[in-house]
């Protein structure tokens, strides 16, 4: 099984604020939908509850230190137990999904990343560790253009990048 992060991040490295995301970009949730569909997605409890419910087609994985139970997702106190989980059920790619602190945590297991690089500058209270892209090789890159709508960016410029890790 390999394990991927998929996140959108601002040129801050900002991913949220009050446990929202920062912009509304449709074809990026789109992207995601298409990346992740089939697959088991960890993350974190904060962002489970950002989502509010377990994403259709997926399965989802909460991390949670106290005893965080919800329907339709599988909950872990443990990073190994939720892997094991997933890898047991004949995962092969594994999604980690946010936020913060389990992108964090999670970084050195990580095999593959999809980053959307938002052009976006603001206030954020959740960011990314910078990144060191010199021990990854860039697989894929696609740019976006913003959308603008009554002289005002509806949707930010974004480039998908997709990064694996050199052996
Ligand atoms: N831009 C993006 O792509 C993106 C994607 C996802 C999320 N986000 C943003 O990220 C922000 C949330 O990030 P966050 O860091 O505040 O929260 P988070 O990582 O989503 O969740 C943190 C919680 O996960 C649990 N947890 C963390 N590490 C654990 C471990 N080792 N073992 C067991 N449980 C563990 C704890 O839950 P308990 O408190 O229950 O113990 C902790 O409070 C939001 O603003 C959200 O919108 C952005």
């Amino acid at each position: 099984m390999i394990v991927s992060m998929i996140v959108a991040y601002g040129k801050n490295w900002e991913i949220g604020l009050n446990n929202q995301m920062l912009w509304h970009i449709s074809e990026d949730f789109k992207n995601f939908k298409t990346i992740t569909s089939g697959h088991h997605l960890l993350m974190g409890r904060k962002t489970f509850e950002s989502i509010g419910k377990p994403l259709p087609n997926r399965t989802s994985l909460v991390l949670s230190n106290g005893d965080f139970e919800h329907e339709g997702v599988h909950s872990f106190n443990d990073i190994h137990e939720a892997l094991n989980f997933a890898r047991q059920r004949g995962e092969e790619e594994l999604f980690i999904i946010g936020g913060a602190t389990i992108y964090k945590t999670l970084f050195d297991y990580v095999d593959k990343m999809y980053l959307s690089e938002v052009d976006y500058s603001g206030e954020a209270d959740a960011y990314l560790e910078e990144i060191d892209f010199s021990t990854w090789d860039l697989a894929q890159q696609k740019d976006y253009e913003a959308i603008i709508e009554d002289g005002k960016i509806k949707s930010p410029a974004w480039k998908f990048k997709v990064w694996v890790k050199r052996d």
